[in-house]
C-alpha cells in the first residue's frame, strides 16, 4: 500500500478496482422553511417536525479527488465561515465519506474540498448539503451506483436535513423532517437573504422554545397535522407570491429572537421595506425575506444593508433542483438515484 502523499495525491488505482473519474464535483442547496411546526420533544430529545422546504439557490460544493488506496477522508475548506467549520471527523461531509464507503465495504479513501456559501449555524442546513453533496460525489468518484432509497437512507442517518438537500423543489417534511412528500409549487419565488453577524445553535433554539412553552409565553402544540397547511398549499400551487408571504410561518422564529432579540428588528425593517413576507430561516439567525421580483429583491436588500445587524444580504432564487454534478459551468444531468423526482 503506498502512503498518503497528501490531500492532493496523485490517483493511484489498484487493479481490479472499478475505474471511474479522479475528480468529481457536487453542489447542494441551502433551504428556507416555508413552514415550522414543532412538536414537544420526544424521549430522544427530537422535536417532532411539520415542516415545509424549498430549496434555494446557494450552493455549499464538495470536490471528491481519488488519492492513494490508505490516504483515508482528508478535508479542506474554502468561502464562507471557513474558520468555524470542522475540519476533523465530526464534519459532515468526512462523515457522509465514510458512511458511504461502509455501505458499500469499501476503504474510505478521498480527498473533500469544501467550497462553502452558506453560513455556519445559518438556520439554512449548510451543513446537511455539504453531507448530500458529499455522499453523490463519493457514490460517483467510487462507482457505488446507489439506489434513491440507500442513499436517502443513508442522508436521514446522518441528519434530518440532508436527505432534502438531496432532492431539492419544495417538500413537506415530517417526523424529524426526513421524511419527505414533494409539494406543487408554480413559479419563481425571490428572495432576500439577510445574514447575521454570528450563528445560532440549533439545540438552543430548540430549549428555548421549550423553555417558552413551559412558562406559558409560547403556545402549546401537542398535536401536529402531517400536512402542508392549507393557505401555503393554495400560495404554492396559485404561484402567488403576496399569499405565500402572508402564509410564511416558524414556531421557532420566537424563541430564536428570544436569543437574538434584533432579527425582531430585522424582521420588521424588511416589512417596513414592503417585503411579501420575512421569516426567520430553521433555528435562524438568517432571515429570508420574499420579494415580488428581481428589482424588488434588489430594493429590499439595499433597505436590509442599512442595519447594523445584517452582516450582508444575498438575493436568490426557489425552488431549485437538490444535489447534482457540476461540470465545469453546466451542471449535469441530476444523479440517475434521483432521477424523475
Ligand atoms: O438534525 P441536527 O443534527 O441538525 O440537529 C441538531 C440538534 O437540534 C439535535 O441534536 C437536537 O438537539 C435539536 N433538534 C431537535 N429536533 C429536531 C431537530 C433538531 O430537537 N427536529
Amino acid at each position: 500500500m503506498m502512503p498518503a502523499s497528501g490531500p492532493a495525491a496523485v490517483p493511484d488505482v489498484c487493479a481490479g478496482e472499478a475505474p471511474g473519474p479522479d475528480r468529481v464535483v457536487v453542489h447542494a442547496p441551502a433551504k428556507v422553511n416555508l413552514h415550522l411546526a414543532a412538536g414537544p420533544p420526544g424521549p430522544d430529545g427530537y422535536h417532532p417536525l411539520v415542516t415545509v422546504f424549498q430549496a434555494l439557490s446557494l450552493y455549499e460544493e464538495v470536490a471528491a479527488a481519488r488519492v492513494a488506496p490508505g490516504a483515508g477522508v482528508t478535508l479542506s475548506v474554502s468561502g464562507r465561515g471557513t474558520e468555524s467549520t470542522p475540519r476533523d471527523a465530526s464534519n459532515l461531509a468526512v462523515r457522509a465519506a465514510h458512511a458511504l464507503a461502509d455501505h458499500l465495504r469499501r476503504p474510505a479513501d478521498v480527498a473533500l474540498h469544501l467550497h462553502k456559501a452558506v453560513p455556519v449555524a445559518g438556520g439554512m442546513a449548510g451543513g446537511s448539503a455539504d453531507a448530500a453533496a458529499a455522499l453523490m460525489a463519493c457514490d460517483l468518484l467510487w462507482d457505488g451506483g446507489l439506489e434513491r432509497e440507500e442513499l436517502l437512507d443513508l442522508a436521514a442517518a446522518l441528519g434530518a436535513d440532508v436527505p432534502f438537500a438531496l432532492v431539492g423543489g419544495t417538500a413537506l417534511g415530517t417526523v424529524r423532517g426526513d421524511r419527505l412528500t414533494p409539494v406543487t409549487a408554480r413559479g419563481e419565488l425571490h428572495w432576500v437573504l439577510a445574514f447575521a453577524h454570528e450563528g445560532l445553535s440549533t439545540p438552543e433554539v430548540f430549549a428555548a422554545l421549550d423553555e417558552a412553552r413551559a412558562a406559558g409565553r409560547a403556545p402549546a402544540r401537542d398535536g401536529l397535522d402531517a400536512e402542508v397547511p392549507p393557505d401555503l398549499a393554495r400560495a404554492l400551487e396559485d404561484g402567488d407570491p403576496v399569499a405565500l408571504g402572508a402564509a410564511l410561518r416558524n414556531d421557532l422564529q420566537d424563541a430564536a429572537t428570544a436569543l437574538r432579540p434584533e432579527l425582531a428588528e430585522v424582521v420588521a425593517l424588511a416589512r417596513g421595506a414592503g417585503a411579501l413576507g420575512a421569516v426567520v430561516s430553521g433555528s435562524g439567525p438568517t432571515v429570508a425575506v420574499l420579494a415580488s421580483g428581481a428589482d424588488h429583491a434588489t430594493g429590499l436588500a439595499l433597505a436590509l444593508r442599512a442595519s447594523p445587524s445584517v452582516a450582508g444580504t444575498r438575493h436568490v432564487h426557489g425552488p431549485v433542483a437538490g444535489a447534482r454534478q457540476v461540470v465545469g459551468v453546466d451542471v449535469s444531468p441530476q444523479h440517475p438515484s434521483l432521477r424523475g423526482r
